[in-house]
C-alpha cells in the first residue's frame, strides 16, 4: 500500500492506494456518529460484502442505478430525503463507493447536506483515479453536464485496487484515456510507457500500479497548484472540449473513450497552431491496438460545433481548447466559431478518409 497527501484550502487529505487499504477506513468510521454508503447496483452486487467486512458499524446504504443519468436533481433529492428521514446528523460520514458517477453525486450530497458533512471517496473504477482526487463534485442539469456542483475535498481517498479486477475492457479503456491525458500534459515518460502497451492485459499487474501512481501524482500536483481552477487546472481538460461533444453525440461511448478521440483533435489543432509534430499517427495506432471505438463522422461537423459552443467553459462565444506546444507543455487557446469550423471539417475529412478512423 502507498500513501500520498493532497493539500487543499481546508487542510490535507490522504490517498491510500493498493491492496488492503480499505482498513484505513477504520479510524474515520470510529469517529463518525453514522456511516452512509452511497453506491450503485453493480458495485453493490460485486463488492459491497468486501466493504461491509471493514465497517465496524452498521451502515445505512443507498443504492443508485448505474450510469450518468443518476447524477440528477431527482436522485440528489431522493438521497437528501433518505438522509433526513434517517435522522443522519452533522457528524455522520458518507462513503462514496463506486465510480465517478457515485463519487460526484455522493460528494455533492455531502457538500450540501446540513451545509456539509464528511465524505470519503472509495473509488472502484480506473477512471475514478482522476475523479476522486481534486474535490470537484457535481450533478448534471438537463442543459449540461456538471453544471451544479462545488469544490468539496473528501476526508480521504481509499483506492483498493483489487476491486478494479471486475471492470470491463470498456471501463479499463475509459480510465486509461485519462492516464494518457495526464501523460500528454505533463509527463512524457508516463505517456511513452503507457503507449508501449499493445493490449489491455498488463493492466492487472504490478507495473500498472506504478503507472497509476504516477498518473495520480500528476492529478494531485495540478489540483494542488490551482485548486479552484483559476488557471492551470484547466489543463486537465486536454482532449475534453471535443471529447465532450463526441460523448454527447455518441451515447455508446464511455467518458474516457470520448476523451481519447478528443485528444486526437487537440493534437491536430496543436500541430496546425504551433507547426509541431506530435506523432498523431502513433497515437491513433495505439488506440486502435487497444480497440478504442474511434467514432468520427465527417457529416456531423455542425452538430459537433453546436455541442462545443455550449460548453460551460467558454467565454463570449469563444471555444476554448487545451493544446500542446510539446508533450508536457499545455497552453489554453481560444478559437471563434468561424476559425474552428473549417479546421474541424478538414480534420474530419482527413481522419475519415486517410486514417480511416470510422465511417
Ligand atoms: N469530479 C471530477 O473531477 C471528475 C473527473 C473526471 C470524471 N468525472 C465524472 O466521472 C464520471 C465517470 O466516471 P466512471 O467512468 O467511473 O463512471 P461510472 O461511475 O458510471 O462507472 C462506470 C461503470 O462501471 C461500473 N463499475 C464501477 N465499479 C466497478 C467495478 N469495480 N467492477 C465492475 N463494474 C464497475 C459502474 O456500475 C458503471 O456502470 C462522469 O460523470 C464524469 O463527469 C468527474
Ligand atoms: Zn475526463
Amino acid at each position: 500500500m502507498k500513501q500520498l497527501q493532497v493539500k487543499t484550502h481546508q487542510g490535507e487529505y490522504p490517498i491510500y492506494i493498493g491492496d488492503g487499504c480499505l482498513n484505513e477506513l477504520t479510524p474515520f468510521i470510529q469517529k463518525a456518529t453514522q456511516v452512509v454508503v452511497i453506491t450503485d447496483e453493480t458495485v453493490y452486487e460485486l463488492h459491497y460484502q468486501t466493504l461491509a467486512h471493514v465497517l465496524s458499524k452498521e451502515a445505512l446504504v443507498y443504492v443508485i442505478k448505474p450510469g450518468e443519468a443518476s447524477k440528477s436533481f431527482e436522485v440528489y433529492h431522493a438521497i437528501q430525503t433518505f438522509l433526513i428521514q434517517n435522522q443522519v446528523d452533522r457528524k455522520a460520514l458518507i462513503l462514496a463507493f463506486g465510480g465517478g458517477v457515485v463519487g460526484d453525486l455522493a460528494g455533492f450530497v455531502a457538500a450540501t447536506y446540513m451545509r456539509g458533512i464528511d465524505f470519503i471517496q472509495v473509488p472502484t473504477t480506473l477512471l475514478a483515479h482522476d475523479s476522486a482526487v481534486g474535490g470537484k463534485v457535481a450533478i448534471n442539469h438537463e442543459l449540461g453536464k456538471n453544471l451544479i456542483g462545488a469544490f468539496y475535498p473528501p476526508k480521504a481517498v481509499i483506492y483498493e485496487l483489487p476491486l478494479l479486477a471486475t471492470l470491463s475492457d470498456k471501463e479499463w479503456r475509459s480510465g486509461l484515456a485519462e492516464m494518457v491525458k495526464h501523460g500528454f500534459i505533463s509527463d512524457e515518460v508516463l505517456l511513452k510507457t503507457l503507449m508501449s502497451f499493445h493490449t489491455l492485459d498488463p493492466l492487472q499487474e504490478e507495473i500498472f500500479a506504478a503507472l497509476l501512481m504516477q498518473s495520480l501524482m500528476v492529478k494531485k500536483n495540478v489540483v494542488e497548484m490551482d485548486e479552484f481552477e483559476k488557471g492551470s487546472r484547466a489543463f486537465l481538460n486536454f482532449g475534453h472540449t471535443f471529447g465532450h461533444a463526441i460523448e454527447l453525440d455518441e451515447k455508446s461511448l464511455s467518458h474516457g473513450e470520448a476523451v481519447a478521440i478528443g485528444i486526437i483533435f487537440a493534437l491536430y489543432l496543436s500541430k496546425k497552431t504551433f507547426k509541431i509534430d506530435l506523432a498523431i499517427d502513433d497515437y491513433i495506432s495505439y488506440l486502435k491496438q487497444l480497440n478504442f471505438p474511434l467514432f468520427l463522422k465527417a457529416d456531423r461537423a455542425t452538430q459537433y460545433m453546436n455541442y462545443m459552443l455550449h460548453d460551460k467553459k467558454n467565454e463570449q462565444h469563444q471555444i476554448r481548447f487545451v493544446l500542446l506546444k510539446e508533450v508536457g507543455n499545455p497552453v489554453l487557446v481560444t478559437f471563434s466559431e468561424e476559425e474552428l469550423k473549417p479546421m474541424l471539417q478538414q480534420f474530419l475529412n482527413e481522419m475519415t478518409k486517410e486514417v480511416r478512423v470510422c465511417h
